[in-house]
């Protein structure tokens, strides 16, 4: 029989570094959860995304890798989710390297690398830059037409 992964994430923006992951954790076996953070966790975590928790569940539902979407309320969740949904393999990207190794006495505990120059924060700063051009391009048209009204 395959074995039951599961995960954990906010997965803001849904990007290449996410769907490379849940392909890999997928290939580990044959069921994939993903817990995912609601926004009222996010704010304790003090994360703000753009896209809120309904939307994004309803993304990561939606991709071919996951078989199984719940929220992530709080950081103590793991042990009972583990236990619950008779999990096999606890595994997240490298970035929470060894933050998870007390699990191993319910189950495998993984880290996968992660894809490099991804993530959702650096697509939040690129759309900030944007916004900022854009701004400053319209303050200059709008200092461009004060000198031009007051020049008449
Ligand atoms: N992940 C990954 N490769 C990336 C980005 C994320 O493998 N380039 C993995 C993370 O390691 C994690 C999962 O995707 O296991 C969900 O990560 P999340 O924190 O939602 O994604 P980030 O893009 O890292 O978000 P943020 O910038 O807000 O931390």
């Amino acid at each position: 029989m395959g074995k039951r992964i599961i995960t954990y994430g906010t997965f803001d923006l849904f990007h290449i570094g996410h769907v490379r992951l849940l392909k890999r954790l997928a290939g580990l076996g044959g069921h994939l959860t993903v817990c995912v953070s609601t926004d009222e966790f996010n704010a304790i975590k003090g994360k703000k995304t753009v896209i809120p928790f309904e939307q994004r569940a309803e993304i990561l539902g939606a991709c071919r890798y996951v078989d199984n979407v719940l929220p992530e309320n709080d950081w103590a969740q793991k042990r009972d989710d583990i236990m619950r949904e008779k999990i096999d393999i606890f595994a997240m990207g490298d970035d929470w390297s060894g933050k998870f190794n007390d699990l191993s006495d319910l189950c495998e505990v993984f880290y996968l690398p992660r894809t490099e120059d991804i993530s959702s924060t650096s697509m939040k700063a690129f759309m900030e830059a944007l916004r900022d051009d854009q701004l400053l391009e319209i303050k200059h048209l709008i200092e461009t037409l004060n000198a031009k009204a007051s020049a008449l």
